[in-house]
């Protein structure tokens, strides 16, 4: 079969590791998509900074409208809003299928890009945009889609949760915590983001919007971050048989659907006490399904690198094989209740 352009934006900490494995595992994937995947490009701001020596020169470019234009499949990992957005509407718009790891642009403006693919009939794909590692985005999308499900509620932001942790077990201060968490890629390029929680936010936003059937925008989050948390609250925490975690909770109350993020007191003996480092763990609550937990490595590279590959195979085989992508019902079951009506409550 002919082989399928793919087009990497960005090379980062994400982008090295799709690229790591779009080179060295170029004989299986084509095995498991039935065509070749030919990485056609790999889109940067500077094509001559130092960058990992699997990345070959020759493939950097700073032209990222040309290599959109003639590609099968788009991968974003650049992040940002406006620049992605305008880029992942002109590849749909080409008819190349796209995967993401954006959630901030999912997030503040996912049904622009929902819409476009839709008219389009192209794919768009964003496991990585949740959790990292962690398969949740096709569970509560498709798995669960028959299901009624009441809520999801989880640690989604890995560091916070580095960061938390290293303030318990390390004495550490914030500061010094999330230069730790950006130095092993777990960070976003403003760190705000994370310990604001506007990361967990867009986030929460994007399993809501999936679970309830519904669209909700990371403005309709109720959202505190970690910055008012000090070293002895986290300490006073644990002398009381508690860790302090970010939490992420979106559920169906009789009035609506209610999504917030806040810090919160976990007892020790709870699983999600027990989730260290830059991992994430879900909890997803259904009718029919009762109670599932969802828990792996939620940033960093190449875990996240793992979850885009698995997208960029999916589109790879539609490609192949014809068909259409995964598909979402949004005919907003339960109405949405504002951001400040979000009732904060644990259990
Ligand atoms: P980085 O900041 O490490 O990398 C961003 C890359 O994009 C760089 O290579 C940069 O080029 C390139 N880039 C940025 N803007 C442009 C532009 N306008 N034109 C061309 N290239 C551009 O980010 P990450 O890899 O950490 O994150 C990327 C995305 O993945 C973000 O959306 C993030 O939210 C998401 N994500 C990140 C995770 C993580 O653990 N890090 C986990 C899950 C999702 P240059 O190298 O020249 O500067
Ligand atoms: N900055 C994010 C986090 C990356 O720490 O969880 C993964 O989405």
């Amino acid at each position: 079969a002919r082989g399928l352009r793919v087009a990497l934006l960005g090379c980062g900490v994400v982008g090295t590791e799709v690229a790591r494995m779009l080179l060295e595992q170029g004989a299986d994937l084509a095995a498991r998509v039935g065509a070749p995947l030919e990485l056609a490009g790999i889109a940067v701001r500077d094509a001559d900074r130092p960058r990992d020596p699997v990345i070959p020169r020759d493939l950097l470019t700073e032209d990222v409208e040309t290599l959109v234009d003639g590609a099968d499949i788009v991968i974003e990992v650049m992040g940002g809003i406006e620049t992605a957005r305008a880029l992942l509407l002109r590849a749909i718009e080409s008819g190349a299928a796209v995967v993401t790891a954006n959630k901030a642009l999912l997030a503040a403006d996912g049904p622009t890009l929902y819409k476009a693919a839709d008219s389009a009939g192209v794919d768009i794909y964003y496991e990585a945009a949740v959790a990292g590692a962690i398969p949740i985005v096709r569970p509560v999308r498709e798995s669960l889609a028959g299901d009624y499900v009441r809520r999801v509620l989880g640690i989604v932001n890995g560091t916070t949760n580095y960061v938390l942790d290293q303030m318990a077990t390390s004495g550490l201060g914030l500061q010094e915590a999330v230069e730790q968490a950006q130095e092993l890629g777990f960070a976003e390029a403003d760190p705000t983001a994370d310990v604001e929680g506007y990361d967990a936010a867009a986030k929460a936003a994007i399993l809501a919007s999936l679970a309830f059937h519904t669209r909700v925008s990371a403005d309709d989050v109720a959202r505190e971050g970690i910055t008012g948390v000090t070293a002895d609250d986290v300490a006073w925490a644990a002398r009381t048989g508690h860790a302090v975690k970010l939490l992420a909770i979106a559920e169906q109350t009789g009035e609506g659907v209610s999504v917030r993020v806040h810090p919160a007191l976990v007892p020790l003996e709870h699983p999600l006490a027990g989730v260290k480092g830059a991992f994430n763990a879900i909890f997803v609550e259904a009718d029919a399904a009762g109670p599932l937990m969802f828990y792996g490595q939620g940033a960093g590279g190449r875990p996240t690198a793992s979850a885009v590959l698995g997208d960029v195979v999916s589109a790879a085989r539609h490609r192949v094989l014809g068909g259409k992508g995964p598909q979402e019902s949004t005919y907003a079951a339960r109405p949405l209740l504002p951001a400040d009506a979000a009732v904060t409550r644990y259990q």
